[in-house]
Order: structure tokens, then sequence, then C-alpha cells
């Protein structure tokens, strides 16, 4: 029911729609913050329910350069978001159960996945530990919105 796949320009009118509470801003900031971050290197994957875009996120290969804690060879997860209409509905978590598989798929070459989470964003931590990802016990000071846990998914068993 819940699909990742890489955004293609046909699906933009409906991925521009994508929001998010204005409490939940600080954490990934707008649509169009999020998109403006998508370049050759930093690439936008979308969530689909059945033929409807639910959500996005932003697939860094350079991240291991950006963030001296990211081992060389590792990706970086960032910008995730859900829909606000769609949230607390489990498919965050189902794409967190996807991401290893779609991972291996299109970005065979990589080892692990970090992510950075604001210490205060209680459902996206866990959503991230409770599917796949690890807190390393680090904190990344370096957000605009205060502390940040940095957290590990690997990608080869
Ligand atoms: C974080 C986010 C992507 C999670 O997506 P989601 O579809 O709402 O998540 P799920 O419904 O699969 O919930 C996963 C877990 O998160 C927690 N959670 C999610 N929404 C919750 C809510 N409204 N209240 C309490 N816990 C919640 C729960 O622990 C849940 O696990 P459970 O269902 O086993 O109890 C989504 O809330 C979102 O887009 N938030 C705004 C943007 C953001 O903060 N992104 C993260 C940037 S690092």
């Amino acid at each position: 029911m819940v699909k990742l796949a890489p955004l293609r320009t046909e699906l933009l009118e409906q991925v521009i729609q994508l929001s998010v509470a204005e409490q939940q801003l600080p954490y990934v900031g707008t649509i169009d913050e999020v998109l403006i971050n998508a370049d050759e290197h930093t690439h936008p994957h979308i969530v689909l329910k059945h033929d409807q875009v639910i959500g996005i996120f932003l697939i860094d290969m350079l991240y291991s350069q950006s963030y001296e804690f990211a081992e060389s060879g590792s990706l970086g997860f960032r910008a995730f978001l859900i829909d606000q209409h769609q949230q607390g509905q489990g498919y965050g978590g189902k794409v967190m159960g996807q991401l290893r598989g779609y991972l291996a798929q299109h970005y065979p070459n990589h080892h692990s996945i970090y992510l950075t989470v604001n210490c205060k964003n209680t459902n996206a931590y866990q959503c991230y530990v409770k599917n796949g990802f690890h807190d390393t016990n680090e904190c990344y000071l370096g957000g605009a919105a205060g502390p940040q846990h940095i957290m590990l998914m690997k990608l080869h068993a």
C-alpha cells in the first residue's frame, strides 16, 4: 500500500501540496524549503499511498562530507515528512520498514545511513528508533532548532 519512488516531475504538483503542522516547521521546514535542498547529490524520494503522494525525504550522497560524525561511504536521510493529514497512521513506520531494501536497490554502494532528529521531536525519534535506526547516543549541536540525536542504520546485515 505504501511505496517509495524517486520524485518524478509529473508528481511535483502533488508534492508541493505537502505540509506539516506549524509547530513541526522548525524540524523540517516547508515543502519549498525541502525541495530547494534537492540537487544532483541530494535526491528527493516520495512516499506514495496508492497513487497519492503523502510524503517525501531526501537522500544525501555527500552527507559524510558535510557532517564530521558520519563515516565516509554513508548516506544521509534528511527532510523526512509525512503530510500532516496522514500522520499518526503508521505510514512513517512503513517507510522505515522499506528503507533498507529501497536503498540497497538505489544506492548499492553505501554501507549505512545517518540522520539527526531534534531532541524535542519525540514522534519522529520514536518512528526511527522503532523501525531500524539506532541512537548512537551522540548529539549534534549544529541544528538551528536545538540539539539533535545522531541516529544510524546499517544497510548491509
Ligand atoms: C515523523 C513523521 C515522519 C512520522 O510519520 P507518521 O506517519 O506520523 O509516523 P507513524 O504513524 O508511523 O508513527 C511511528 C511512531 O511515531 C510515534 N508517533 C507518530 N505520530 C504520533 C503521534 N501523533 N502521537 C504520538 N506518537 C506518534 C509513535 O511512537 C509511532 O509508533 P507506534 O505507532 O508504534 O506507536 C511525521 O510525524 C512527520 O512528518 N513529522 C513532521 C516532520 C518531522 O518532524 N520530520 C522528522 C524530521 S527529522
